[in-house]
């Protein structure tokens, strides 16, 4: 048995005082889940490379950045500069991905793909050989603390039996309106990592919040 791996977003923690909740990401969790919108591919803006920059000087953990943006291709460079090590670009925003997942990977960084709510896993059939990660979307991309939707745990069925199939190294990460509530079936489904934003820095103890996600087994 192996316990679940969590990632909280740092889209959800307090601006003004980013510090102090990164030093209880940094203490507690597992990886550094960077959330960046563009205001094109998702209708809302996050923040960009000064604030990455400074995000990346004081980790501890790896640090993962999910790329809400069309042409993603222009900040591998920048943010393996940065020292990020896992990049996750979407399905819906990359006409050549199979070639974004190579640009990825010859930087020497993880390479994840994401997918809609909406978008059936079985567009992942063939990149699935060559990716480190699927990245489930249970929420509509663009906004922390949304509700998880219901119908995204038989898609994460659904993808494991993909990865046993194809690649078996494959993780899967599941990405919006993770909590205590929903975890296990999440964890039962075949999930590896979750990302937590609103559950983790909107409770009253994020660190034991981050320890109790963690608890569970997958
Ligand atoms: C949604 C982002 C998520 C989100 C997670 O566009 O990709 O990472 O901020 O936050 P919660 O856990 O609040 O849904
Ligand atoms: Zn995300």
């Amino acid at each position: 048995m192996k316990r679940m791996i969590v990632a909280p977003s740092i889209l959800s923690a307090n601006f003004l005082n980013l510090e102090a909740d990164l030093k209880i990401v940094n203490e507690n969790a597992d990886i550094i889940h960077l959330d960046i919108m563009d205001g094109v591919f998702v209708p809302n803006l996050s923040y960009g490379t000064p604030v990455i920059k400074a995000i990346t000087k004081v980790a501890k953990l790896p640090v993962e950045a999910h790329l809400m943006v069309v042409e993603p291709q222009k900040f591998y460079k920048t943010y393996k500069e940065l020292g990020i090590s896992s990049i996750s670009v979407h399905y819906e925003a990359c006409t050549h991905l199979d070639r974004d997942i190579n640009l990825i990977k010859e930087l020497e960084m993880k390479a994840g793909v994401a997918i809609n709510p909406h978008t059936d896993e079985s567009v992942l059939k063939n990149i699935i050989r060559v990716i480190d990660y699927v990245v489930v979307m249970s929420v509509n991309p663009g906004f922390g603390g949304q509700s998880y939707i219901p119908y995204s745990t038989e898609k994460i069925e659904r993808v494991k039996e993909l990865i046993e199939k194809y690649n078996p190294e494959c993780k899967i990460e599941i990405d919006g309106g993770v909590s205590l509530d929903n975890i296990e079936s999440i964890a039962k489904a075949g999930g590896d990592i979750v990302v937590a934003g609103n559950s983790v820095f909107g409770s009253k103890d994020p660190a034991q919040t981050i320890r109790e996600l963690q608890g569970i087994n997958r």
